[in-house]
């Protein structure tokens, strides 16, 4: 039964959110960094709530990147609080709403205790078939490519569907729909680079914690107005290359 529901949510759409600017927007108002990441935590939740109705089966968001280590220590110790503290209160949420919870990234390096709230939520939520929830932590989309070029190598074979699922951890996942960044910034900083061979790019001036339905909405409706070709043609121009 499991696998039949999953399989519905993949015929909807994967979006990617690169979850940008809470730092700027906490010191543009004279406020601590921290009070930025605690109102990126709002907007999670505004766009965890509103992705269902606007065709999004798999929501993968960038939470921490492995290149995040790099800062103070006490942003990091406060990001992995929070964290924690969001996988502890919001289990009970997700689960009434049919939201399936993973998390992606290394998992060696967190502390005991968030490895062991996100091995709880995940287990709690794995029933979930309105929304595919996907929380990007300590991830690097080159080291996942590196550990399945690793796994693959001990293999016999490897097809690109097998490699593909070696990347992304899960057995044939959707690729990448739509990437949305906020804060201004127009790069992909180590996220989904596998899984966006052909996705589509928003970016949005939006600070992260200003994001909100509205603002998805928006971005659905500028993916909706692209042209996806994958590489072909357009049907029109198709059907007039078969009198080439
Ligand atoms: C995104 O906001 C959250 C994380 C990377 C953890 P930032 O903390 O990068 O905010 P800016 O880019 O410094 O404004
Ligand atoms: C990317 O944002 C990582 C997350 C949103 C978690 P960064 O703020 O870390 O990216 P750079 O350093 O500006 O590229
Ligand atoms: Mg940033």
């Amino acid at each position: 039964m499991q696998s039949g529901l999953r399989s519905k949510l993949e015929t909807k759409l994967h979006v990617g959110i690169i979850m940008d600017g809470n730092g700027r927007w906490a010191t543009r108002r004279g406020l601590s960094r921290l009070r930025g990441h605690e109102a990126g935590v709002e907007a999670i939740r505004r766009v965890v709530e509103a992705a269902p109705q606007q065709g999004i089966g798999t929501l993968t968001l960038f939470a921490f990147s492995s290149d995040n280590w790099r800062r103070p220590k006490a942003e990091v110790s406060a990001l992995m609080a929070l964290l924690l503290a969001y996988l502890t209160s919001e289990v009970r949420s997700l689960t009434d709403n049919g939201v399936r919870l993973s998390v992606i990234g290394r998992r060696d390096r967190l502390p005991n205790a968030i490895a062991a709230a996100i091995e709880r939520a995940e287990a709690a939520s794995a029933d979930g078939a309105a929304l595919h929830l996907r929380i990007a932590v300590d991830y690097s989309a080159r080291d996942a490519i590196v550990s399945a070029a690793i796994r693959a190598g001990a293999m016999q074979a490897c097809s690109r569907a097998a490699f593909a699922d070696l990347v992304t951890g899960a057995q044939n996942l959707r690729d990448v729909d739509l990437v949305i960044r906020t804060s201004g910034e127009r790069r992909l900083s180590d996220f989904l680079l596998w899984e966006s061979a052909y996705a589509e790019l928003y970016f949005t001036d939006r600070m992260w914690p200003d994001f909100d339905a509205d603002d998805l909405a928006e971005a659905m409706r500028s993916f909706h107005g692209r042209e996806r070709r994958f590489g072909g043609l357009q049907p029109a121009a198709s059907e007039l290359a078969i009198g080439f």
